[in-house]
């Protein structure tokens, strides 16, 4: 029986190798993690991140093919197969702080896989890492190999959180890059089993290692850039009385630019898009190429804008101050269907208004207060590291009040952010909340979910991103 092994048991680790167990009973498939409480979680009914029907797949195959473990060692000593799933976090100091990718997990991974193996291994690069890491991760396998052969392949991964477990069902793509020496051919052929179980061969692109690890890095800075465009948009069309939704949706139709990742927001979140292009970012520089450097970090430029640009114009909105109003945040999470608030838009915007010395109140319904609380203590690039190296400082959270109901979170409110898009904010009795605020009544929307004109006639003043702008806003300026 084939045995896999996987270090680290987060987003994509997690979900990945349960999908694998599924789809492979003849394999067994541990996922290891040095965090005891997460593999505590993985093993128990409250599975430790949110993903549609994730619960589903693990509760068939857990105990069967799968299994969770915090015996890191002896799970990567009796594996034929290692993928390497753990963080790789933007740099915070030393050479390349604040752009280049920390590779401290990868590289602690790759130590202790040449410690503990005693036989022929295939390694997985799993996590996003910059190109050429195969290289050193080879030469650390291979310092010490005592004889035994280690063959590395970049096996990026492209789920999206919130619909994780349909995209690895149905991936677009599952690409595989390897040496091309005959072990490593061998090797690629040996992943490319594995999901040739489900995976239509038209859908496993081989290509070397250096292509498969930029394609990742390129695949997100394209999503990103898709995105930081739209919200450029919103800006011009807000200046003008173009509206974004029907301008995104002209665009969209040309089938050589598709609808996809056209919608615009408050900006851009999640654990990915920003390190990845930061990272990106780092190796144009490396390599002598400031201008594509340049080029990219515009993405990013573009994202942090969009973000004080909401600030803004709560803050200008509401006579130039935010001081001492209570303002009701709806969602936190990066997007809707999942609990993960890394690098999430909220998180800037709360900090923005609690500069301004606002109160907030937030609901999220899949993001825990303590969470909540941790990301709005915590400095800059720290939610990638484990917890006990994370510093917190706790300057504005007194101001902050976590509840569970929407509802409650507007009510006396001065102004009401929706910031996440989920569902259910679209079915809100808007009618009910505005009767419990405060007048006038503010609803600023980061994610175009709700209706400006039926908001309006209830007797809102509403802001929707990108939308032909309320009177009441239109001389007010929201440049930073
Ligand atoms: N989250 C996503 O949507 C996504 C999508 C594609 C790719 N990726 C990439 O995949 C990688 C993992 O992302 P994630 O979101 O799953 O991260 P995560 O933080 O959720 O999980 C990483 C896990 O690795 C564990 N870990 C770290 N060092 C370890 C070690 N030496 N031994 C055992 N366990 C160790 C950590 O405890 C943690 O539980 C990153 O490189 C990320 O860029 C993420």
């Amino acid at each position: 029986m084939v045995k896999i092994c996987c270090i680290g048991a987060g987003y994509v680790g997690g979900p990945t190798m349960a999908v694998i167990a599924l789809k492979c009973p003849s394999i067994e498939v541990v996922v290891v993690d040095i965090s005891v409480n997460r593999i505590n979680s993985w093993n128990s009914d409250q599975l430790p991140i949110y993903e549609p029907g994730l619960d589903d797949v693990v509760k068939e195959c857990r105990g069967r093919n799968l299994f969770f473990s915090t015996d890191v060692e002896k799970h990567v000593y009796e594996a034929d197969i290692i993928f390497v799933s753990v963080n790789t976090p933007t740099k915070t100091r030393g050479l390349g702080a604040g752009k280049a990718a920390d590779l401290t997990y990868w590289e602690s991974a790759a130590w202790m896989i040449a410690d503990v193996s005693k036989s022929d291994k295939i390694v997985v690069e799993k996590s996003t890492v910059p190109v050429k890491t195969a290289e050193a991760i080879e030469k650390i396998l291979n310092h010490n190999s005592k004889g035994i052969h280690f063959s590395i392949l970049s096996n990026p991964e492209f789920l999206a959180e919130g619909t994780a477990i349909q995209d690895l069902l149905k991936p677009d793509r599952v690409l595989i890059g390897g040496r091309e020496t005959p072990e490593g051919q061998k090797a690629v052929q040996a992943l490319k089993e594995v999901y040739a179980h489900w995976v239509p061969e038209d859908r496993i692109i081989i290509s070397n290692l250096w292509s498969a690890e930029l394609a990742k890095l390129v695949a997100n800075a394209f999503l990103a850039q898709r995105i930081s465009s739209v919200n450029a948009v919103s800006a011009l069309c807000e200046a003008t009385g173009a509206d974004v939704t029907e301008v995104a949706y002209s665009v969209g139709k040309d089938s050589r630019i598709g609808p996809k990742f056209l919608n615009a927001s408050v900006g851009f979140g999640g654990s990915c898009f920003q390190k990845d292009i930061l990272n990106l970012v780092y190796i144009c520089e490396s390599n002598g190429l400031a201008e594509v450097a340049n080029y990219w970090k515009q993405v990013i430029k573009i994202n942090d804008y969009q973000k004080n640009r909401f600030v803004n114009r709560v803050v200008s909105s509401m006579f130039n101050t935010v001081s001492g109003k209570k303002i009701a945040v709806l969602g936190f999470a990066f997007k809707k269907d999942t609990g993960d608030t890394r690098e999430t838009p909220a998180i800037d915007v709360c900090k923005g208004l609690l500069g301004d010395n606002a109160t907030i109140s937030i609901y999220d319904p899949r993001v825990t207060e303590d969470q909540i609380q941790r990301d709005l203590a915590m400095n800059k690039f720290d939610w990638d590291h484990p917890i006990h190296l994370q510093s917190l400082s706790p300057t504005s959270v007194k101001k902050v009040r976590v509840t569970w109901d929407a509802y409650e979170a507007a009510n006396g409110a001065h102004g009401v952010c929706i910031l996440t898009e989920w569902d259910e904010f679209k079915q809100l009795d808007y009618q009910r909340i505005y009767d419990n605020m405060q007048k006038p009544a503010f609803i600023f929307d980061g994610r175009n979910v709700i209706d400006p004109e039926k908001l309006r006639e209830i007797g809102f003043i509403v802001y929707s991103i990108g939308r032909p702008l309320n009177p009441w806003l239109k001389n007010l300026s929201a440049a930073s």
